[in-house]
């Protein structure tokens, strides 16, 4: 894929209601097929105290993120309290209704199949941070969750920089996710019979894991572990300046991020049922690849 299919840039300046039917189309168009679609100039505007609050809302330590549930209103992780720590949630709030609009106006299609799940605040530094490597965000991936199995169910992630030091987020991004895919499939060993059962009884996972759930959790670990094919992809490096919102579908596109501090970040959950080119998706590509269904 070239830089210019992996990225598609959009000139909205505004969180919108509506947008031009022409931006519409090809954002969603590129959207589904793997890019990442950019807002240079959509900026999530912060007043001074929630400047403040962005320079003060450090990580309790017991996650990297600080998330808030859009469901209960219960933020967790940070080491705010009281006050503090409401004022911080309802800015993430306001973040997530605009990235929900957001969607809502460039993707119409999905509105019957669009969830918002966590919102997310996320304020350390990426460089120099320790992690295992299963955990380590700064090597290539898509992503999938160990604990949630999403049979087939979209992962939509909305981010914007918010660093009020003006440090770019560093990311790099690509292969294509047929390419990522065909490089480790050939490594897959399907689960034993009753294991996934099994992890659902004793409450490791939050419902049965698909057989789609096992392939993706394998290919975001094999990639993840092999050093040479981290340096070899075919990934492009990206710099999001504060002031830029993003989004893509992280399940779909390989992306590792390198370098940055204060992001925003808001999770969609897709109804497979509601996309456009149900094919190009995780679930199409890899029922073509393994010739089976997956879920
Ligand atoms: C990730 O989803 O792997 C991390 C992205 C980020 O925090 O910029
Ligand atoms: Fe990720």
């Amino acid at each position: 894929m070239s830089e210019t299919e992996m990225l598609a840039r959009f000139d909205l300046r505004a969180w919108p209601g509506s947008v031009d039917p022409a931006l519409r189309d090809a954002a969603a168009a590129a959207l589904e097929v793997g890019s990442v679609l950019v807002f240079p100039s959509l900026a999530f505007e912060l007043d001074a105290d929630e400047r403040a609050l962005v320079r003060a809302a450090g990580s309790d330590g017991s996650a990297k993120n600080i998330s808030l549930d859009p469901a209960t209103g219960v933020c967790k992780g940070s080491t705010l309290e009281s006050e503090a720590l409401g004022r911080l949630a309802a800015m993430l709030d306001r973040f997530g209704r605009q990235a929900q609009g957001l969607v809502a106006a460039l993707e119409p299609g999905y509105a019957a199949g669009l969830v918002r799940g966590r919102t997310s605040f996320r304020p350390t530094e990426i460089k120099g941070r320790s992690s295992s490597w299963r955990k380590d965000d700064r090597r290539l991936h898509v992503d999938a969750f160990p604990s949630r199995p999403t049979r087939g169910q979209r992962i939509l992630r909305v981010f914007c920089n918010i660093d009020p030091e003006g440090r770019p987020r560093i990311w790099r991004v690509g292969p294509d996710f047929e390419t990522y895919a065909r490089q480790f499939l050939p490594g897959f060993r399907p689960p034993l019979p009753g294991q996934a059962w099994l992890l659902h009884r004793v409450g490791v996972t939050r419902g049965v894991r698909s057989r789609y759930d096992a392939v993706m959790l394998f290919l975001h670990d094999a990639a993840k572990r092999d050093l040479a094919w981290q340096r070899s992809a075919a990934a492009e490096e990206v710099a999001f300046a504060p002031g830029t919102t993003w989004m893509t579908f992280t399940d779909q596109v390989p992306h590792a991020a390198l370098a940055g501090c204060h992001a925003l970040e808001q999770t969609f959950h897709v109804a497979p049922e509601a996309l456009a080119q149900p094919a190009r998706a995780p679930l199409g590509v890899l029922e073509r690849l393994c010739g089976r269904a997956l879920v």
